[in-house]
């Protein structure tokens, strides 16, 4: 079993949306090194596949996700797409999602939605479970839930209600 580094997760904060994996030229070669991200880790395309439809599969069905399936469009066909174009690139794999749409300006995207701790912990508590479910090794899913937590909590754009 190859050794897992721990998350680092600071590129997605840095407000470039840059892969979390700190992707080299020798990481897209298909050389010993491309083993080593967490892309190669899931399984590569389809791993990353699995994963994202776990996801939107547990929003879908899981009650108390009701709240973050509603903000999302009726026909989740897209959301699947995109997400999972995304990952690929930003788990250390090939750039799918740029060679579409171009820079992912992420934060921006997300600006239509509005997103406070109560949504970004509810993205992110959805995405554990698809995590867990899926079967991935706990190294991974560690490595990976701090990864998520960081870009998530910067998707914020709305301020903590008072208390
Ligand atoms: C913090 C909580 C989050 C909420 C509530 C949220 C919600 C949403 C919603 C409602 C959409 C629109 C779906 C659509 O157009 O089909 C979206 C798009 C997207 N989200 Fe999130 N999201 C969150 C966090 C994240 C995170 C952490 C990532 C990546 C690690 C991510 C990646 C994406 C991508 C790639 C898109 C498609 C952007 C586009 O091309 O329009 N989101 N998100």
């Amino acid at each position: 079993m190859l050794h897992v580094e721990p998350a680092q997760g600071a590129g997605a904060r840095s407000g470039d949306n840059g892969p979390m994996h700190d992707t080299t030229d020798a990481d897209k070669g298909g050389d010993a090194n491309a083993e080593s991200t967490p892309y190669a880790q899931l399984g590569g395309e389809a791993g990353v596949r699995a994963l994202v439809d776990r996801f939107y599969d547990t929003m879908q069905l899981e009650a108390r996700f009701a709240e973050l399936r509603a903000m999302h469009p009726g026909d989740l066909g897209g959301s699947r797409d995109k997400l999972h174009w995304f990952l690929c690139g930003w788990l250390g794999g090939p750039a799918l999602y740029e060679q579409r749409f171009g820079h992912p300006r992420l934060r921006m995207r997300h600006f239509p939605y509005a997103i406070g701790t109560r949504e970004r912990d509810a993205w992110i508590d959805c995405m554990r479970q698809a995590m867990d479910e899926s079967g991935l090794a706990a190294d991974l899913q560690a490595r990976l839930l701090a990864a998520f937590t960081g870009t998530a909590d910067w998707m914020r754009n709305q301020p903590d209600a008072p208390a």
